[in-house]
């Protein structure tokens, strides 16, 4: 049996509930449905921070290093557990793609069923195939995330089916260990913490995850279990939301019916969690904004060519957002740190990366031609 207090640094990681559960609020931790998910790298890149944050530090949160590609994984292990706990026969979820994924391997592992609606048509190869693999009922509706959300919503409360999106407080409970990572990898908060927003609860979990971790209720910096008591000594960071400009209702001030963009994992026009997400930003003194799908795709690019790190589109969107607010004028980097959350692994969307200008050279079978296709 898992000791759900245990973190001692030398034991071999297990998971989140298994490093944090003790300060988690959930139900059944004591038989975690985990597959180890967490624990992911932050990566300091230089040469983007030149680029984007003159005079700056930048670092991304490689979250796309989770068991199933995305940082849903963390959400996944808590809200499972839960669900399990409380006797569910049947997990659904409405998706763009990672959270289909997710909770497609979560209940495998767990051994329930699991449905997935997602959106016909715009969802990404990748998370597709993940869900399909994983065993998962996958329908797809003739409508929007948006719509197969609320129909889930409606779903809501029939007897052996829990709902597993953000709007289920679990979700948020093992997301917010993001936050705690990030401050135990850095040894301090950072000034900055940019992600993108979608159905706008991973924003909602690391304002709350630092928020504890200020006041000391966190797993990371002040983790009473294994001994390490550290303060931060920065202030609480402060939070740059990104939306796609064509799915941009937080940034609008209203729903938007037809949401586009190619940055699909965030083609959302109604967040369940919009006001916490817009209460997030305002308390932490951040910023929202707007970005095109030419500036995600720019941004896109350059960590995987400058940094080696391939994240999918949407996940490029905190950093296209800061690189925004810097060229505007409203974030000066000097001396500041700044981590960017990419939330899901660039392998989830391959088409992306075909459609993107990205070319294969082609050379006849001899050393003469390859040579020379090398150097043109
Ligand atoms: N990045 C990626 C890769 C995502 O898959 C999502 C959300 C987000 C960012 C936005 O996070 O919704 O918490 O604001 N994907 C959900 C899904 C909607 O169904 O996989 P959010």
């Amino acid at each position: 049996m898992m000791n759900p207090q245990s973190c001692t640094p030398s034991e071999p990681y297990r998971g989140l509930i298994h490093r944090y559960g003790f300060r988690l609020d959930i139900e059944g931790k004591e038989s975690p449905i985990t597959l180890h998910e967490g624990n992911t790298p932050l990566i300091e890149t230089p040469r983007l921070a030149d680029r984007i944050v003159p005079g700056g530090r930048l670092f991304v949160k490689y979250e796309g290093l989770n068991p199933t590609g995305s940082f849903k994984d963390r959400g996944m292990t808590t809200a499972m557990t839960q669900a399990v706990h409380e006797g569910a026969k049947a997990v659904i979820c409405a998706s763009t793609g990672n959270t289909a994924a997710s909770a497609a391997a979560y209940a495998a592992r767990a051994g329930i069923t699991c449905a997935v609606l997602i959106p016909n048509g715009n969802v990404a190869l990748g998370k597709l195939a993940g869900a399909l693999a994983y065993g998962a009922k996958v329908i797809a509706i003739d409508g929007s995330f948006d719509d197969g959300l609320r129909i889930v919503r409606e779903l809501e409360g029939v007897s052996g089916l829990a709902v597993v999106n953000s709007v289920n407080p679990a979700r948020l409970q093992g997301q917010k260990t993001a936050a705690w990572e990030v401050c135990d990898q850095l040894g301090d908060f950072p000034d900055w913490l940019c992600l993108p927003v979608g159905n706008a609860g991973n924003i909602s979990a690391y304002w709350m995850g630092f928020q504890e971790c200020q006041a000391g209720k966190c797993g990371g910096l002040d983790c009473q279990a294994c001994g390490r008591v550290r303060a931060p000594e920065r202030g609480l960071p402060r939070l740059l939301g990104a939306q796609a400009a064509g799915a941009a209702p937080l940034v609008l001030g209203h729903p938007v019916a037809k949401p586009e963009t190619k940055a699909t994992a965030i083609r959302i026009g109604n967040p369940a969690r919009g006001d916490q997400a817009l209460r997030a930003i305002a308390e932490s003194n951040g910023h929202l904004c707007a970005v095109t799908d030419e500036e995600i795709f720019q941004a896109y690019g350059k960590v995987a060519k400058a940094e080696g790190v391939f994240c999918e589109p949407s996940s490029a969107a905190g950093i296209a957002g800061l690189r925004q607010a810097v060229k505007e004028g409203k974030i000066d980097p000097k001396g500041k740190t700044f981590v960017c959350v990419l939330t899901g692994h660039g392998m989830k969307d391959p088409d992306s990366v075909l459609s993107s200008g990205a070319q294969i050279h082609k050379a006849a079978a001899d050393m003469a031609s390859v040579l020379k296709e090398i150097e043109r």
